[in-house]
């Protein structure tokens, strides 16, 4: 496995995988790696001869007041996990290699899918990872890129992106990975106190409860309530409990499949989550 630091470096790195016409995947992270990020790399490799990692923590997708400084960085952890799951290059580089070369005039905005839930929350984010995985696209120039379910409107906004912009890639969401008491895993849960890691499964139990009284034809606008303020008794701060269709657009018809979205604080630490729902009918 090979480190690069610089888009020169990479570009040399992969230079006879190209050449060679050898399927590349790409997995862009921000680090601080758990099992959700190694099974995307996991699913790279399965289907791609050469498998490149990003590790990267973007500025401009963090908002004032947001986590920016304080997110992990552990690039030697990070090293020793990617090499066990068969990484081939992990591309590492400096906020001054990404974007210190020249001012950018240069934004990226997927409009209407970015409007509510986390864009709402958090203004500009979106934009922040329009760009930074666009420059990531034209430096590595993948076959396939791979993202997870975990961060679905994210996914929603990277496949827009591909589609709109005619990007040569063949873009492959991966299921969400859970710990085994149902919390999503994510680089954030590493804020949470002891006492905070104990309640954070509630957002999942809530969800496979909502889904469970949908089955059983409560009203959405109910079950969405509940778990609203069943959250809110265990301390989380609410940001939205919404529900949509799997294209993110607003539910027009109560049967058809839909993704529940949960957003909301426990503590300091924001945690988001979903659950996609099949209605068989
Ligand atoms: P990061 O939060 O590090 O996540 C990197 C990738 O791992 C994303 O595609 C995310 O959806 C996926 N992922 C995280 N937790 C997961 C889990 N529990 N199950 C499945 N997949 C999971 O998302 C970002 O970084 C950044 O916004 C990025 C796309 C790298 C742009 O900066």
């Amino acid at each position: 496995m090979k480190t690069e630091t610089t888009i020169q470096g990479l570009t040399a790195s992969l230079a006879p995988a190209r050449t060679t016409k050898k399927l590349i995947g790409f997995v862009p992270t921000m680090g601080n790696l758990h099992e959700g990020h190694l099974t995307l790399v996991r699913a790279a490799k399965k289907i791609c001869d050469v498998v490149v990692v990003s590790i990267f923590v973007n500025p401009i997708q963090f908002g004032a007041g947001e986590d920016f400084d304080s997110y992990p960085r552990t690039l030697e952890q990070d090293s020793r996990l990617l090499a066990d799951v068969g990484c081939d290059i992990i591309f590492a580089p400096s906020v001054e290699q990404m974007y210190g070369k020249h001012p950018r005039l240069t934004n990226i905005s997927v409009s209407q899918i970015t409007n509510d839930l986390c864009g709402e929350s958090r203004p500009g984010h979106f934009d922040g990872v329009a760009v930074v995985v666009t420059k990531l696209f034209n430096i590595v120039q993948p076959d396939y890129a791979f993202f997870g379910q975990k961060d679905y409107q994210q996914l929603a906004v990277i496949r827009q992106l591909v589609q709109d912009l005619n990007i040569p890639l063949e873009v492959i969401g991966v299921p969400i990975v859970r710990a085994a008491d149902g919390l999503a895993l994510s680089s954030r849960n590493g804020y949470l106190s002891e006492e905070e890691r104990i309640a954070a499964p509630t957002i999942y139990q809530l969800l496979k409860q909502a889904e469970a009284a949908l089955g059983e034809g409560q009203a959405l606008s109910q079950v969405l309530a509940n778990i609203s303020i069943e959250l809110t008794q265990v301390g989380f701060v609410v940001d939205y409990v919404e529900a949509r269709q799997p294209n993110l657009q607003p539910i027009e018809q109560f049967d058809r499949d839909l993704v529940l979205f949960v957003a909301a604080k426990l503590g300091s630490t924001r945690l988001i989550d979903n659950l996609q729902i099949d209605f068989k009918i």
